[in-house]
């Protein structure tokens, strides 16, 4: 393999190691830089039995303790320096990642990106103080980020394009088949329109007209039949436009649009449950189910993904 250049991350959390993890398999070295190594030896073990997995799917074809060997995990931001691109993945707090951001700045070159992995922070209130925001990006991962093709590009009200494209043709040779966001808008492409769901779908629950089960029965076998071939501007062109304009017109004035979080969700957070992570959700668990449900996401995100490319491939 030939030589790729350095990359840095920030935050070897759930999603920092999944994102640590696609770009060392990806070829590049790695160092990730913690606020304490506290926790570097167990993040170590998540990404070697990431690595692994990967080995195993055949999506890696370097012995995972060989790549390990390229990752370095640090709380000292120095060895950053030089690194031309750095991607944050700090909890989703303004301040922290500011404070990052400041201490990225204080070794990166004035052209090196960062890039941050915020879910729904406008990408324009990160670069608000920096010494040189044109290089700040969103770059959104989904988790599990070493397997899923997803990723969004964005660009706040101050990032200059050509960073953004610096960073889409690094994407694809993570395997991504990353979008651009060329304006800057909360929540980015998917949140927006997944979070216009929940709302409808919490809408339905709550005033009795379905129960979780059967929202979720219904979406599975409907959208989720369809949307990881079409999306939804393609499964229009497939099933005939006029029809949904119609529909749009009748429903849309219906539809849920009330701006406070769900009664319900308010009502399951504030009983702990944080879902299958602590075996307490909209449905019930035991420790065993939760553990089941979780490799099985695993297993389905290895098998869409190979669906996904068999059929992208083909037109
Ligand atoms: N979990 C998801 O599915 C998901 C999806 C897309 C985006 N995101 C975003 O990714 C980011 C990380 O989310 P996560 O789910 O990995 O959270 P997490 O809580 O699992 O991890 C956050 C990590 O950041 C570390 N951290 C906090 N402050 C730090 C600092 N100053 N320097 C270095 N490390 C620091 C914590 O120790 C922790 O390990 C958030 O911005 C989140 O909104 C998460």
């Amino acid at each position: 393999m030939s030589k790729k250049q350095p990359i840095g991350t920030v935050g070897l959390g759930l999603m920092g190691s999944s994102i640590a993890t696609c770009i060392l398999a990806a070829g590049h070295p790695v160092i990730s830089l913690v606020r304490t190594m506290e926790h570097a030896e167990a993040a170590r073990h998540r990404i070697l039995g990431y690595l692994e997995e990967l080995m195993q799917e055949g999506l890696l074809q370097e012995d995972p303790a060989m790549v390990l060997k390229r990752h370095v995990i640090t709380d000292d931001v120095s060895l950053l320096k030089g690194h031309e691109v750095v991607i944050e993945s700090i909890i989703e707090n303004v301040a922290e990642k500011k404070a990052v951001y400041a201490k990225l700045e204080s070794v990166l070159s004035p052209t090196a990106v960062i890039g941050s992995n915020t879910s729904a922070i406008p990408v324009s209130i990160l670069q608000d103080g920096m010494q040189y925001p044109e290089r700040m990006l969103g770059i959104h991962w989904a988790e599990p980020a070493h397997i899923t093709r997803f990723m969004e590009v964005i660009c706040g009200n101050r990032s200059d394009l050509s960073y953004a494209q610096i960073i889409l043709t690094l994407a694809e040779s993570w395997g991504k088949e990353p979008s651009l966001l060329k304006k800057d808008i909360r929540g980015f492409i998917t949140n927006r329109i997944m979070y216009a769901m929940l709302r409808e779908a919490f809408h339905l629950v709550e005033k009795g007209y379905a129960t979780v089960e059967d929202v979720d029965r219904s979406l599975r076998n409907d959208l989720g039949y369809w949307i990881t071939f079409a999306g939804p501007f393609r499964f229009m062109d497939l099933t005939g436009i006029p029809a949904y304009l119609t529909v749009m017109k009748d429903l849309f004035p219906d539809l849920d649009n009330s701006t406070a979080a769900p009664a319900l969700m308010q009502r399951v957070v504030g009983d702990g449950a944080l879902g299958v992570s602590n075996a307490k959700g909209f449905y019930p668990y035991t420790p065993e189910s939760a553990e089941e449900w979780e490799k099985s996401f695993i297993e389905f995100s290895y098998d869409i993904r190979k669906l996904a490319l068999k059929y992208s491939k083909k037109i």
